[in-house]
């Protein structure tokens, strides 16, 4: 898609649709004058319209625009307008638009969406919203409802409205390419795979890449992420991504997103239910985010060191799989008594997490998992779960989900839930009780990361959508990508 600022008026821009956001009230973002504004007059007073965000109408023969249609896009009340709000209200547009076979789009920038931030969340919001699931499709019908080109109409073009939209453009390809990755099946998208994606993704952009196999893993003593991939004819792996910035602001801080990769989760011997298993091939949206992330870091450049890890492995049971009550040695020595072949995430990031701070010298570490079906329970589809041992990271981490419109609830790690992380026989036990699923996964994860200032987002009931929205398309989400992105520049301008 070509998306590009353009300073023509709204009246004289040649286009399928030229989109004009409306707030509550009934003003519009151009102000709409002749029978435009007439007929919208009439619609927003028989109910027809509300301008609620992401409610559209379609306006066929839009007097006095050189657009062929115009699309009213509801966006609420007009002071209370966040860039968060306008990617969605941009995807709501153009995912009304695609089906109805337009091509085409305009977006006036100005007023309340002329900022910079606008600008990217509108670019953002267009290019998130044309994502489909469907690569696997074979009728070419569904190839023909595309959106082609998209115009951001702003007053002038300034550098800084420039840069903003070669931000979004880069951000929201980073997000669709997790997408992308996290919605192949999990017959396409194996450890080897993801790390070929890693490879591929590490060439583009000028990234270190290190791929730790399976012999390399044994060497070094990573028994918890072994005892997980040995049910499996799939190899694991350990992908090592690094991005190191010109110059930094502080050197010594060395930033390291860790991403869990079970390219398909069964289990194990503590098989899962048949129902809804399908979706398991989504419980390596974790290491997909990692890997899209770098992808925008590599691209944005923040003035500080980061590194992805991704520890892959498919959760299969066979005549090798691992069984409940096996102890393995992991990375960091400890002892793990696995009394549930089915909390594999915690033990394969267990060994990454260790391999990031001891092994790479990470001073500040932050996963993402699909980690429990506990905070599902929690939180639902609409929080992800933020855990911390450090409250300046929590709030950088808040901060930056705030700037990328992406939403986490903080979640307690007190250290009197260790009680319920008690094994005879090992050091720890992989499972906690009935109750607190969720966090005693987080408080197992961090007895891994060596007391260095750590956060986990518990991202499963998060980056897939069982639904999809106005602006989304049902599956992936994407999710953390955005805040990833974020915080990687927010280190760097520290
Ligand atoms: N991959 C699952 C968690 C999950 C659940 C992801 C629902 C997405 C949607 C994880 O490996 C798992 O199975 N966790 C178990 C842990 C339990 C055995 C302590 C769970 O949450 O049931
Ligand atoms: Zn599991
Ligand atoms: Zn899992």
């Amino acid at each position: 898609m070509e998306i590009k600022l353009i300073t023509t008026a709204p009246e004289l821009i040649e286009i399928d649709a030229l989109v004009a956001f409306c707030f509550a009230g009934g003003s519009t973002l151009p102000p709409l004058n002749g029978a435009a504004a007439d007929l919208l007059a009439e619609a927003c007073a028989s109910g027809e319209f509300d301008p609620k965000p992401c409610e559209t109408l379609l306006i066929h023969r839009p007097g006095g625009l050189a657009a062929r249609r115009l699309l009213v896009a509801g966006a609420g009340e007009r002071d209370k307008l966040t860039a968060a709000l306008a990617r969605q209200i941009a995807g709501a547009a153009i995912r009304t638009l695609k089906p109805m076979k337009y091509r085409s789009a305009a977006f006036i920038v100005d007023g309340e969406l002329a900022s910079p931030a606008m600008v990217e969340a509108v670019a953002e919001g267009v290019l998130l919203a044309d994502f489909e699931t469907d690569r696997l499709k074979t009728d070419p019908k569904l190839r023909e409802k595309h959106i082609d080109r998209v115009y951001l109409a702003v007053a002038q073009a300034a550098p800084a409205m420039e840069t903003a939209l070669a931000k979004g453009i880069v951000v929201a390809g980073a997000q669709n390419f997790t997408r992308t990755l996290v919605n192949e099946p999990s017959n396409l998208m194996t450890p080897p795979k993801l790390a070929e994606h890693a490879r591929a993704l590490a060439a583009e952009h000028g990234l270190k890449i290190d791929i730790l196999d399976e012999p390399r893993l044994r060497q070094m003593g990573c028994g918890a992420l072994l005892g997980v991939a040995q049910g499996s004819i799939e190899p694991p792996c350990l992908i090592h991504l690094e991005y190191v910035p010109d110059t930094a602001v502080d050197e010594s801080v060395h930033l390291a997103l860790v991403g869990k990769g079970v390219t398909f989760d069964t289990g194990g011997v503590s098989i899962k239910p048949s129902e809804g298993m399908e979706k398991m091939k989504y419980d390596m949206a974790g290491a997909a985010s990692v890997l899209g992330a770098m992808a925008a870091i590599a691209q944005l450049k923040p003035a500080v060191r980061v590194s992805a890890f991704a520890p892959c492995v498919e959760n299969m049971l066979s005549n090798n799989a691992q069984r409940p009550g096996d102890i393995v040695r992991t990375l960091s020595g400890k002892t793990v008594e696995v009394l549930n072949t089915d909390a594999e995430g915690r033990l394969i990031l267990a060994d990454a997490l260790t391999y990031a701070t001891r092994n790479c010298g990470a001073t500040h570490v932050v996963d993402a998992a699909t980690l429990t079906g506990a905070i599902v329970v929690a939180l639902g589809h609409i929080h992800a779960g933020l855990f911390s041992n450090n409250a300046a990271l929590q709030d950088l981490i808040l901060a930056a989900s705030k700037a990328a419109g992406e939403t986490f609830w903080p979640m307690p790690l007190d250290d009197d839930y260790n009680d319920y992380l008690k094994s005879p026989s090992a050091d720890l036990p992989n499972i906690g009780g009935r109750w607190g699923g969720a966090v005693t996964a987080a408080k197992f994860l961090e007895s891994f990361v060596e007391g260095k200032p750590w956060a986990h987002l518990d991202i499963a009931g998060t980056a897939w959508l069982e639904e999809g929205k106005p602006y989304l398309a049902k599956g992936p989400s994407g999710l953390p990508v955005r805040t990833f992105v974020e915080l990687a520049l927010a280190f760097g301008a520290r």
